[in-house]
C-alpha cells in the first residue's frame, strides 16, 4: 500500500529509509529500556493499564518525561498505550517483570548499562585497531572490573541466570543424564544450571565450580531449588584447578568469554585435568558459518564479548578444530538442543 498521495516507488524509498533509521535508534531504545527496568516500571503496572501521572508518582518521576518514554516505547512494540496518557506492557514488555520466569529485567539492565554503553562507545577503536574496547575504557578486564563492584556483580550473575534458566530446562531435557553420577558445571555462576538438573534428575550430585565472585550466590540457589544434601559450590579457577570427581564436565556461555589462545588453553586444562573416561558437554551458541537475518541475537553476542572481554562465538568447524587440537573427539554437535544454544558432546578417548 502505498503513502496517502506518494507513488509506489517513493513509499518503497520512504519504507527503506525508515527502516535504517529504526535501526540507528536502537541504542535510543536502549537507554528507554534500561531506565524503566532500572525504575522497576514492569513490576509497578503489572497486567493494568494505567495513567501516566499516577506512575510518575508511584515511581517519583518527572511525569512529563516519563510518558515520552513510554510513548517510545509503545512506538518500539513495549508498551502499549490504548488511550492518550494510558500505558501497558506488550507480552514483549512483560518480560522486564521481575515475576515472569522468563524474566529478562536483570538482562536488560546489565546489557543497558553505563558500565556496556561506555564500552560499546570503543567499538570503532576495537574496528581501527583490534584494541580491547572495555579495558581501554575502564582501564581492567572485565571480570577484574566485576570483582570491583559487588553491586554490580550480583546483577550481572541475576541476568546470566535468567539466561541460564531457560537454557537449563532445555539441557535438562535434551541429555541423557541415566549414566552420570556427578556433573560438574564449569563456570557455573550463581548455580542455575546445577539447580535445574538436579531438579529434573534426582539421582544427579553436581558441582558448581567457579571463581569465588562468580558462586557468591550459588549456596543460596542450591537451598532453595531443595538440592543442597546433592551439590556443593566449589570456588577455584578452571585455568588451573577442576574437581576431578565429575563425570560429565558441563561448561555453558563460557567460551565466548575468551579469545582463541585463552579458549585452547581452557580446553587444555580440561583435557589435562578431566578424568580419562569423562564427558565434556559445551553448551552456547553455534554461529553459522554465513551471517543470518534470524540470528541477530547470535551476532549482538559475538561483537558485544569483543567489545567487553575479547572473546568471540564460534561456528560448528571453529569448536570442532579447537576441540581437535587439544584432544578431545567430537561425539556429537546439535544445533540448537539447548534453545537457542547448542550442545556439543566431546570425550578424551573417541569411545565414551
Ligand atoms: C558468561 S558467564 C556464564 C555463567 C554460566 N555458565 C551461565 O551460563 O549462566 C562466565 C562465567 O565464567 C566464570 N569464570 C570466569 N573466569 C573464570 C575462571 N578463571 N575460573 C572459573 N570460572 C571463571 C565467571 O565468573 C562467570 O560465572
Amino acid at each position: 500500500m502505498s503513502i496517502s498521495g506518494l507513488d509506489t516507488a517513493t513509499t518503497d524509498r520512504l519504507r527503506l529509509r525508515t527502516a535504517l533509521i529504526e535501526r540507528i535508534g536502537g541504542y535510543m531504545t536502549s537507554h528507554a529500556l534500561a531506565v524503566v527496568a532500572d525504575l522497576g516500571f514492569a513490576d509497578l503496572i503489572k497486567d493494568e493499564v494505567r495513567d501516566s501521572g499516577e506512575l510518575a508518582a508511584e515511581l517519583g518521576t518527572h511525569e512529563p518525561s516519563l510518558r515520552r518514554v513510554l510513548r517510545l516505547l509503545a512506538a518500539t512494540g513495549i508498551t502499549t498505550e490504548p488511550e492518550p496518557g494510558r500505558f501497558g506492557l506488550t507480552p514483549v514488555g512483560a518480560l522486564l517483570r521481575s515475576d515472569s520466569p522468563d524474566s529478562l529485567r536483570a538482562f536488560t539492565r546489565v546489557f543497558c548499562s553505563p558500565m556496556w554503553l561506555t564500552a560499546w562507545q570503543g567499538l570503532g577503536s576495537a574496528v581501527a585497531t583490534g584494541d580491547l574496547a572495555f579495558d581501554r575504557a575502564k582501564g581492567s578486564d572485565f571480570y577484574t572490573a566485576l570483582a570491583a563492584d559487588p553491586e554490580f556483580s550480583a546483577l550481572f550473575h541475576d541476568a546470566m541466570s535468567e539466561e541460564s534458566r531457560v537454557a537449563a530446562a532445555r539441557v535438562a531435557a535434551a541429555y541423557d543424564f541415566s549414566g552420570v553420577s556427578r556433573v560438574v558445571d564449569l563456570g557455573g555462576g550463581d548455580g542455575t544450571l546445577i539447580a535445574a538438573l538436579l531438579t529434573a534428575h534426582p539421582h544427579l550430585r553436581g558441582t558448581v565450580f567457579d571463581s569465588p565472585n562468580g558462586i557468591a550466590d550459588a549456596a543460596g540457589v542450591l537451598e532453595k531449588a531443595g538440592v543442597a544434601d546433592r551439590a556443593e559450590a566449589r570456588p577455584g579457577d578452571f585455568f588451573q584447578d577442576i574437581p576431578q570427581d565429575g563425570d560429565l564436565y558441563i561448561i555453558k556461555s563460557v567460551f565466548q568469554d575468551w579469545n582463541d589462545e585463552d579458549a585452547l588453553a581452557l580446553l587444555r586444562s580440561c583435557r589435562d585435568r578431566l578424568p580419562a573416561s569423562a564427558t565434556l558437554l559445551v553448551v552456547g551458541t553455534v554461529l553459522p558459518e554465513t551471517a543470518h537475518p534470524d540470528q541477530a541475537v547470535a551476532y549482538f553476542t559475538d561483537v558485544n564479548m569483543m567489545v567487553m572481554a575479547g572473546g568471540r562465538e564460534r561456528t560448528e568447524s571453529e569448536f570442532r578444530e579447537m576441540l581437535a587440537s587439544t584432544g578431545f573427539t567430537v561425539e556429537s554437535v546439535r544445533i540448537g538442543a539447548a534453545g537457542p544454544l547448542s550442545m556439543i558432546r566431546a570425550t578424551l578417548t573417541g569411545t565414551r
